[in-house]
């Protein structure tokens, strides 16, 4: 496995695979998981060669204290990396990313502005960017994203889709912990006490999609049932709560024929978790 800390030495790197086979990318903001490491074992199984990026993006941090105390291990990370079949990685400096002068940044519209984006003002504008710039400097056939971002997957495909990129955007079911809670980063920034009531995120959807199930499809019924199980867990503080169509991503004010999105941001302390589930 190559590490690659500059933009230089990256490209030297896959210049030298050109024509050697596919290449599949795995953008990362590391401190792996087993939902991270999934994705890597995709693009593994896909491709010729996998390459992974490691880089702690500060355009999407709409929190100057999010990015600061956001977890990182480089060294566990490289050794995840290579464990699980990388070829190779992608790890530049802030400012080998953002240069002096940097001005460039690219705007998904619609479906970046609920949900995330309208809690997170700027986030997508970030992510968008970001993963722009990692496409452009791996030159990826594939790239792999996780469902548990779901609307960044849809901000993604978007991007995809509008600047015509000829890169395939697989996305990967969400992995979760024993007890339900979807693995995050984050969840290492979690007390004790939070981490034993975060899994009531994962149950508030099922409660909805228990409801569901039973024909109680009003989407006022189904954001009821998410916080009726929140409400109960005085460690949760709920930021949104959304049944969204799973397409548009906009709020849903009657009951839907399609594909709903369940989604949901919910703060233990200062540590933010989100969480999401379609239902069919
Ligand atoms: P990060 O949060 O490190 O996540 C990297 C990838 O892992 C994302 O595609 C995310 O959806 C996926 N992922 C995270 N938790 C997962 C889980 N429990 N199951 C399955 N996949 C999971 O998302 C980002 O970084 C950044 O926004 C990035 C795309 C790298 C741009 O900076």
């Amino acid at each position: 496995m190559q590490i690659c800390k500059t933009v230089d030495e990256f490209r030297v790197a896959r210049r030298d695979l050109a024509g050697a086979g596919s290449v599949g990318l795995v953008p990362t903001m590391g401190y792996l998981h087993e939902g991270h490491l999934s994705l890597v074992r995709a693009s593994v199984e896909q491709n010729d060669f996998t390459a992974a990026s490691l880089f702690v993006n500060p355009a999407q941090f709409n929190n100057p204290q999010d990015l600061e105390l956001y977890p990182r291990d480089e060294a566990r990370d490289m050794a995840l990396f290579e464990e699980s079949g990388v070829d190779l990685v992608l790890m530049p400096s802030p400012d080998a990313m953002y240069p002096p002068g940097f001005q460039t940044y690219v705007e998904v519209e619609k479906i970046a502005q609920g949900l995330e984006g309208e809690h997170r003002l700027g986030h997508f504008k970030g992510v968008a960017t970001v993963v722009l710039k990692l496409f452009n400097i791996t030159q990826p056939n594939r790239a792999y994203f996780g469902q548990k971002d779901a609307q960044q997957v849809a901000v993604i495909r978007q991007m995809a889709r509008d600047l015509n990129l000829p890169i395939e955007i697989v996305v990967c079911p969400i992995l979760r912990e024993a007890d339900g809670l979807a693995m995050s980063s984050r969840n290492a920034r979690l007390s004790e006490a939070q981490r034993a009531a975060a899994p009531s995120v994962y149950r508030a959807l099922q409660a909805a999609k228990s409801q569901y199930g039973a024909g109680d499809r009003h989407p006022d019924k189904l954001r009821a049932a998410m916080q009726q199980i929140l409400d109960a867990e005085p460690l949760a503080q709920v930021n949104y709560i959304s049944a969204a169509d799973a397409d548009s991503l906009q709020e849903l004010e009657a009951p839907s024929e399609g594909p709903i999105l369940l989604s949901l941001a919910v703060f233990f302390g200062d540590v933010r978790l989100i969480d999401n589930l379609i239902l069919e």
